[in-house]
């Protein structure tokens, strides 16, 4: 199985006025696309030929492949990116990840600056990532091509803040971009997704080891 880029869950057009088709054209069409066929590039005639992206990621950090992990992270990231957002999207939280926010960080207001602080404090390009980890809720920068897939961190959410993502729209103005991504396009639906499996796995894993006999 030969690793393809995914498809983007929504047309180039549907977040405007927020993130034009401009900017998504060039990012889903152009960036994104380069790390998909650059990773495909990099694990031709190798073990990895026919490994998943997820298991590229976390074979190349294992094994301190450090440009491979950099290439198939950025693919793998713009993956989550896609659909961490959605039209119409945005505001209040709902679900169980509203009453973890709360759990947290003690209130969606407070949450809300806490992300705005990460993602516009994350010096030079990068990603602003909520994750899960033992029950709470937590909010975490990467720099460049670094991810928490495969920490003890499982990702629930992220924004891009290379420049490439807001650049043509926003130019110099990171936090205006943050704003409209907090304000307009979170796909809280896909973070409520991404909590249930991540709540669900230490069960699994504990049933996987009774199962074993351990
Ligand atoms: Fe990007």
């Amino acid at each position: 199985m030969s690793i393809t880029q995914t498809t983007l869950p929504y047309a180039a057009s549907a977040l405007e006025p927020h993130i034009s088709r401009h900017t998504l054209n060039a990012h889903y069409g152009h960036h994104h696309a380069a790390y998909v066929a650059k990773t495909r590039t990099l694990i031709q005639r190798t073990p990895l030929e026919s490994a998943s992206l997820e298991e590229v990621v976390l074979t190349s950090r294992q094994q301190h492949m450090k440009r491979l992990f950099s290439i198939s992270a950025q693919a793998w990231n713009h993956d989550f990116l896609w659909h961490s957002m959605r039209p119409g999207g945005g505001g209040e939280p709902y679900g169980a990840i509203a009453s973890l926010i709360e759990k947290s960080f003690g209130s969606q207001r407070a949450f809300s600056q806490e992300f705005v602080t990460m993602a516009g404090d994350q010096f030079g390009s990068g990603w602003c990532w909520l994750v899960y980890e033992a029950g709470r809720l937590d909010i975490v920068a990467t720099s460049n091509a670094d991810t928490p897939l495969g920490s003890t961190q499982l990702p629930l959410l992220t924004i891009d803040v290379w420049e490439h993502a807001y650049y043509l729209d926003y130019q110099h103005r990171r936090l205006d971009y943050i704003a409209a991504f907090l304000g307009h396009l979170i796909n809280w639906d896909f973070a409520n997704q991404n909590l249930a499996r991540a709540m669900a796995a230490p069960a699994q894993e504990a049933a996987a080891r009774k199962a074993a006999g351990g």
